[in-house]
């Protein structure tokens, strides 16, 4: 049985975890075919942009049927706000020269968090570098990023739930909905 909510009452549903669960099986077996040369000794290594992506990443990666390995990224740009700071804190103690990276969002807005993060990832010149984002909210893009894998394209909305937070509440609920203004 679902469980309930208290949380939710402010929210308005945009996608069902039955219709998220769907689109990630679609998205990993993508990357399954895509990166099918992928070996144990040189996998496809997932870097997932905490805290937001938590949860898409590890179903995502369940899906997928290719040797991978999983890392993670700390970037963080809105506080405790509903607009982005401007400014990008990232942490991360990664060692990726040489290999093939998926880098895993749950939300592409400005686009200033994954432009920064593959910036900085760049310089440290891995083999190929592709994005993965479960949502795009392309009305209010200011920063030109290009996602590989989308999950699902968005209203220029303040979205919550399955791991995405308004001040760290909501990332819990199993689906995603569009916060009351
Ligand atoms: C959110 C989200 C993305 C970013 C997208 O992170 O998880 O990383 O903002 O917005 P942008 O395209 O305008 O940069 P946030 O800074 O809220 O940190 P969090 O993931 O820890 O919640």
């Amino acid at each position: 049985m679902a469980k309930e909510h208290k949380q939710s009452s402010a929210i308005t549903p945009l996608f069902s975890a039955e219709a998220i669960e769907n689109r990630i099986r679609e998205i990993g077996t993508e990357i399954s075919l895509d990166f099918a040369s992928a070996t144990t000794e040189s996998p496809l290594l997932l870097i997932v942009v905490l805290k937001g992506a938590f949860i898409f990443a590890a179903d995502l990666l369940r899906t997928i049927t290719i040797p991978c390995i999983v890392d993670f990224i700390h970037a963080s740009s809105y506080g405790s706000r509903k607009i982005s700071s401007g400014n990008v804190t990232i942490k991360h103690n990664l060692a990726i020269e040489g290999r093939d990276i998926l880098l895993v969002e749950d939300i592409v807005d400005t686009g200033l968090t994954i432009q920064q993060v593959t910036a900085e990832l760049m310089t440290m010149k891995p083999a190929s570098l592709s994005i993965c984002t479960l949502l795009d909210k392309p009305e209010a893009r200011k920063h030109p990023v290009v996602a590989r894998y989308t999950g699902f394209i968005v209203p220029n909305a303040f979205i919550v739930g399955y791991g995405i937070d308004f001040n760290e509440q909501y990332r819990g609920l199993p689906s995603l909905g569009v916060l009351d203004s």
